[in-house]
This record gives structure tokens, sequence and C-alpha cells, in this order.
């Protein structure tokens, strides 16, 4: 297959096709997103939580998020990557921003950036965009400022908020981001959102008329022990947590009864070397 560019990606938009993105926080999880088929891959801030253990996203640092990039960058040659800027790394100024994005594509190795935030930010996407720096949005519920929200809850439930998310969007869109993500709105409000905008609109927990999705690896993958916490909009497609718990109890077993290693692991020894040492 092809890599995927910025070209591709407006192609499946135009074509109606929907787009797939799928988080990735390291190398193996980069290869297999990619070998899946996703056509973009992102390294979210989402890391924090679901990879570093950390009670919400504003710990994480640019730093951190930089090598985590690093190595799905060293996987993915074909899926279009993605780099969030980290809470704190963009908000000050545009000059900022620029700084903080340059250095998430040419150390992380990204090929694009992402940012929280729609009309107020507008200057500062200008600003990376128009430095040739692809970028992607990321409006509704914007996590980096949970505390601001009052929480992980739905957003664009009212006319005013429901049209303040629109001119949001379509700030992001003219201030030249080439996808917006749009996170846990109403399906129909999602719907219309993005038959307003002319880039696609990547949807999680913004029901299936959006031009693409994305969701965390880890939550879909079901990594995490089934009892954690789990947004409405997360879909379980595999039991990794179940799967991998199984396997390591079995080499638990293994090592204990001393059924591992078995001859076929073992390495040979010269008959030699074995006399001398026991003479
Ligand atoms: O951090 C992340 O993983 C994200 C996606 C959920 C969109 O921002
Ligand atoms: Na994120």
């Amino acid at each position: 297959a092809k890599p995927v560019t910025i070209h591709s990606l407006q192609k499946l938009y135009s074509d109606k096709v929907p787009i797939t993105m799928l988080t990735a926080h390291n190398y193996p999880s980069a290869l297999i997103a990619q070998e899946a088929g996703m056509d973009m891959i992102l390294v979210g801030d989402s890391l924090a939580m679901v990879s570093l253990g950390m009670a919400d996203t504003s710990e994480v640092t640019l730093d951190e998020m930089i090598v985590h990039a690093k190595a799905v960058a060293r996987a993915a040659n074909r899926s279009f990557t993605v780099g969030d800027l980290p809470m704190g790394s963009y908000e000050i100024s545009p000059k900022q921003a620029l700084a903080s994005a340059i250095r998430m594509i040419k150390e992380g190795r990204m090929q694009s950036v992402k940012l929280e935030g729609g009309e107020e930010m507008a200057a500062t996407i200008h600003k990376i965009t128009s430095s040739g720096i692809p970028l992607v949005g990321h409006v509704g519920l914007t996590p980096q400022r949970q505390h601001a929200l009052g929480g992980f809850r739905v957003q664009g439930n009212t006319v005013a908020k429901a049209m303040s998310l629109l001119k949001d969007a379509q700030a992001v869109q003219d201030a030249g981001a080439f996808c917006v993500v749009l996170e846990c709105v109403p399906q129909d409000i999602a719907e219309e959102v993005t038959n307003a905008l002319k880039i696609p609109t990547i949807g999680i927990g913004a029901g299936n008329k959006t031009s693409g999705q994305v969701l965390v690896q880890i939550d879909m993958l079901g990594t995490r022990p089934p009892e954690s916490f789990m947004p409405k909009f997360v879909k379980r497609f595999s039991d990794e947590y179940t799967s991998s718990l199984n396997g390591i109890r079995r080499y638990k077993e293994e090592v204990t009864s001393r059924a591992y290693p078995a001859p076929e692991h073992n390495y040979k020894s010269d008959q030699r070397v074995t006399d001398a040492l026991r003479a």
C-alpha cells in the first residue's frame, strides 16, 4: 500500500469513504494499527492516562509526548501521523505554539500536529498551518479543559452551545486545519457540523455521520481491566486484558512447575565444556 498523504485523505473525504484513525503510543501499537490499515495514527495525549497512569492529560509534557511520538514514527511509514500538543505547550501565544509544533515535527518525527480549541485558537492554528505544518483541530469535548467544562460530558446540547460548536469548527477550518476531531457531540449535531464544513470531521462519541472515526487503541482493544471506566461511545473490539492475563498466568504456572523452559528453548553445550566444569 502507498503512504497516506493529505491528498489521499482528501480523496477519501470527497469520495465519502470514512477515514479511519486510531491512537498509538509506542512502536508495537503503531505497527499493528498500520498493518490493520489505519489511514491515520494519532499519538494522543490520552497517553497520559491510559499508558502512563496519570490522573489526567494535563500532567504529560511535550518532552514526554515526543519520546512516544518518535517510537510511533519509527513504525508508521504508511499511515499519516498526528502528534498531539499537550496542555501548556501552545496556549501562551501563537509563537509558543509554533515552537512546540516544530519540535513535534523535527524531534517527534510526526507529519502533523493536533491541538484543542475553537475560535479562540484561530490565530494560533493559522500561525502553525501558514508555516507549512498540517494541523488537526479538536472541538466539542476537549479533555485538556476538563476542569473548565465540569468533567467529561456531552457537548453542544443547547442551541447556544451547538451554535458555538459550529462556529468553533468553522473557525478551525478557516484558520487552515485539514481536518477536525469532534468529541462527545450528539449524532445529529455532529452531522450538521460535518455538512457545514469543507474539511473532514473525525468523530469520537459523535455518531456515524462524521467523515471518519477515531478511538483510543488501549480502550477499543480492551487492554485495561474490564471494570475500569470507559466512556459510553467506546466499543471493545477485543479483550486484550483477559488474553494477556491468561498468558502471564500460564507463564507463572509453567515456571513454578518447571514445565518452561522446555528442551526446545535450551542451548546445548559442548560435552567437553561440561566435563571440564565438573572435573
Ligand atoms: O488524546 C487522544 O487520544 C485524542 C483522541 C481521543 C482524539 O485526542
Ligand atoms: Na488528546
